[in-house]
């Protein structure tokens, strides 16, 4: 295969600003985890872009950098943290509140916690239904709501002398909202905002601040949020790079390891049950029956993805697939997530799998949140605008182009991840084939 030359992808040079619409347990214990690994007290465990190596050539060449080696990747000591919140909690209050992490980590870490403050929010309880604060903004419409999340982006830049920028979406999830007319062009959209249409919902305004400075947005929650064609189109047109939805951790990444085994082997499926119980803000807001549509809608599509029932109507025909989440406040953050998997083998006799995930939902979630950063950093210096597909191994919805259906299978995902590294920097792409070694 001959080498084609790769892409020009501008250094990584100077400050990278990580902007967080919404700073509870994911986001705090992100940041607090950057600066543990920052001031040694911590390794970056879960994360591709700081632990993960790509092999590139042969299974025979030896060759197997660090991905942060092989692509320009921002280094963790250029990164400055803002964002915005409903509370005014600075993050080592706000990571206190949420939980998550345990003293002796916190007061280590408090001097520089305590500098994150958050800005006021652009927020509407009717959006998220269990919550209110007063750290909110208050605007003639959404347009002006829009001018001033714009206004926080340029006063950061200036003051923490950024080179570049990326957001990530870490707020609440919203209720459910389909994509309609307002959401169609980019022309409707501003109109939209400057009539405060009831569809555009908070996250939109934050996504259309970012794309339209061409600042990288990323979204980890289920919400529509950029993805609806306006954002994606004007996504296009300033050079940001976009992705989304909902951070790939607990229940939904044990489902994309093991369903696609069972694909694999042709073991049939008659159903899949899936219930949680957590008891963090974000099990809180999920037990309004709307944030949970949001969330049940992004849950829901990752078997019938993985196992095309079209494709395999004998074996994946028929399937029960049902996803709980109930909100029980002993656990906090320390989600409990089972599984009952009722599969059947030869002859069609029954078997039964079940798995119980004692997990930290933030402690899985917030080495994605410093992978897309970055990543999605990346992209934009290599001149890669829209969608971003080959991040979908982050996401339990990816975003993908009209029409596409998204890629759930994690091995899949991480193959693309990788052979897009490869495509950057002109190296041969890796099929698996391996006939060479037997010429
Ligand atoms: N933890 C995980 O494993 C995981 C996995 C997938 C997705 N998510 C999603 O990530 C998001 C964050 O999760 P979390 O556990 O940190 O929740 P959390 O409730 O602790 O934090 C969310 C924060 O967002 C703030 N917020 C809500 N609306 C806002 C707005 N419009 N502007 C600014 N701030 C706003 C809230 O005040 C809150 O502090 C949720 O949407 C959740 O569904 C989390």
């Amino acid at each position: 295969m001959t080498k084609d030359k790769g892409r020009d992808i501008a250094p990584a040079r100077g400050k990278l600003g990580v902007l967080l619409p919404g700073m509870g347990a994911v986001a705090t214990t992100f940041i607090a985890g950057v600066e543990a690994i920052r001031t040694g007290l911590s390794r970056p465990i879960g994360s591709l872009t700081q632990m993960g190596t790509v092999r590139l050539g042969k299974r025979t060449d030896n060759r197997s950098p660090l991905i942060k080696e092989f692509v320009p990747i921002a280094r963790l000591e250029d990164i400055v943290f803002g964002g915005w919140d409903i509370y005014e909690d600075n993050a080592y209050v706000a990571a206190r509140k949420a939980g998550v992490l345990h003293a002796e980590h916190l007061d280590a870490l408090k001097g520089f916690l305590q500098t994150v403050k958050p800005w006021p929010a652009v927020f509407d309880p009717a959006y998220v239904k269990k919550l209110s604060g007063e750290n909110v903004k208050k605007g003639k419409n959404k347009r002006d709501l829009a001018d001033q999340l714009s206004a926080d982006i340029e006063r950061f830049r200036k003051e923490e002398g950024l080179a570049r920028m990326v957001m990530v979406w870490c707020g609440s999830t919203e209720v459910y909202r389909q994509a309609g007319e307002v959401h169609s062009t980019i022309e409707k959209f501003e109109r939209g905002l400057a009539e405060s249409h009831p569809d555009i919902l908070p996250s939109m305004v934050y996504a259309y601040a970012a794309i339209k400075a061409g600042i990288p947005y990323a979204n980890g929650a289920p919400n529509l949020s950029a993805d609806i064609p306006a954002l994606i189109d004007l996504a296009r047109k300033t050079g940001s790079p976009i992705g989304g939805k909902d951070f790939k951790t607990g229940q939904t990444l044990m489902k994309t390891i093991l369903a696609p085994g069972f694909k694999a082997r042709l073991l049939g499926m008659d159903g899949w049950y899936s219930t949680n119980i957590l008891g963090n803000r974000d099990g809180e807001v999920l037990d309004d029956p709307e944030s949970f549509k949001t969330k049940e809608v992004s849950k829901l599509g990752v078997l019938e993805h993985i196992l095309q029932p079209h494709l395999y109507p004998d074996l994946y025909g028929k399937i029960h697939h049902v996803v709980r989440i109930n909100y029980y406040p002993p656990r906090g953050d320390n989600k409990e997530g089972w599984d009952n998997i009722d599969i059947f083998g030869w002859m069609g006799y029954p078997m039964q799998i079940k798995v119980d995930f004692l997990c930290r939902d933030s402690i899985l979630a917030a080495p994605i949140v410093l992978d897309l950063a970055l990543f999605f950093d990346l992209a934009g210096r290599a001149g890669m605008s829209g969608i971003q597909e080959w991040l979908s191994f982050y996401f339990k919805s990816p975003m993908t182009a009209p029409g596409l259906y998204p890629e759930h299978d994690l091995f899949i995902q991480l193959m693309k991840l990788k052979n897009t590294l490869r495509h950057l920097r002109g190296e041969d792409l890796i099929t698996h084939l391996g006939l060479e070694y037997y010429d």
